[in-house]
């Protein structure tokens, strides 16, 4: 045969197939998400997520000290409080349990880069994302009231010394209250990282067991968006830019990895991709049973989130990631 192109030529040896690779993974990449909990002393696994746990803050500080000596970067922070109301005033307290984490973290290892979820589903009775009504079963959650309660979470944190505040419940306009409100009190330059593209995903069932956040009755289709819709996302994430996000983020990660690419191709802005809860659960069961291995599969698939064009990714492998790449 004469082949004017042998594409197979490039791919001969290791050290040609690294030559002409298009991306590399680096420890750099990774945000590795902790859940403090106010209820339990040391660590208490979290079933479905083997390797996971709620961790008390001494525990905590294990964890995030280990990553880092690990090579991760950056902790994205969930908290369990004791107290549940109606108002979520656990989420703003001063001493709230991410609060006091917040403060502990940038004490000891100044460098970590620590993230805050900002959420009202764990610290609300009822489990929902914002101040809510029930109707019989069906649940109304109010808009402007909840971004008034999100505003001062990520006030509260920011005040602790959070590094970066990342709303995750899906109300409009809660990124412009959060930028304005954190500059009037001299925060200007705490980042924003916005759950823009935030979809209604089974996938977060057993991030809810270690959270603690599953609502209790009705469910987040409200706000949350919806599975079929791809130019809604680019719309959330253009309102979200323009309201001052530093960071726009797609979540679910693998079966939304086209609207990473086509986020970060229009807007070109520091992207996040989070790898959930049932992504990570799912591929563990099948290596558990020996049916697939864990490691390939993780690298590949922390490979094709940054070929889709994510410059972030917020993985429960992460410090995992960041063993293997310095050992390989
Ligand atoms: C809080 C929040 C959730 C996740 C991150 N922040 C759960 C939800 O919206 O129900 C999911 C993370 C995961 O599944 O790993 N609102």
């Amino acid at each position: 045969m004469n082949l004017t192109r042998r594409p197979r030529r490039l791919r001969a040896t290791p050290q040609l197939r690294a030559l002409v690779r298009e991306g590399t993974l680096s420890a750099d990449d990774f945000v590795l998400p902790l859940f403090v909990s106010e209820k339990v002393q040391g660590r208490q696994p979290v079933a479905s997520m083997p390797g996971v746990a709620q961790l008390d803050e001494n525990a905590l500080l294990d964890e995030a000290r280990g990553a880092f000596e690990a090579g991760v970067r950056a902790v994205i922070l969930f908290g369990i409080p004791v107290v549940r109301d109606e108002k979520a005033t656990q989420a703003y307290a001063e001493n709230g349990v991410v609060q006091r984490a917040v403060r502990r973290l940038k004490r000891e290892l100044p460098k970590l880069i620590v993230m805050t979820d900002v959420c009202l589903c764990e610290y609300m009775s009822h489990g929902h994302c914002g101040v809510t009504e029930f109707h019989g079963d069906v649940a109304h959650v109010h808009n402007d009231t909840s971004v008034e309660l999100l505003v001062a979470t990520a006030l509260s944190h920011a005040k602790a010394g959070a590094d970066v505040v990342a709303p995750s419940d899906m109300m409009d306009g809660r990124i412009g209250a959060i930028r304005s409100a954190l500059d009037a009190a001299g925060f200007e330059n705490t980042i924003l990282m916005s759950y823009a593209a935030k979809f209604a995903s089974a996938f977060y069932g057993p991030f809810r067991d270690a959270a603690e956040s599953a609502p209790q009755s009705g469910d987040r289709r409200s706000y949350q968006m919806d599975a079929a819709n791809a130019r809604e996302a680019l719309r959330e994430v253009e309102l979200d830019i323009a309201e001052g996000a530093d960071i726009v983020m797609v979540k679910p990660g693998l079966p939304y990895l086209d609207l990473v690419w086509r986020i970060k191709e229009r807007f070109g802005l520091p992207t996040a991709v989070y790898n959930v809860s049932g992504e990570y659960a799912m591929l563990k069961a099948a290596a558990a049973n020996g049916w697939l291995d864990e490691k390939s599969c993780v690298i590949e698939q922390m490979t094709a989130f940054k070929r889709a064009g994510a410059d972030i990714i917020i993985t429960y492998w992460a410090r995992q990631c960041a063993e293997w790449l310095r050992s390989s």
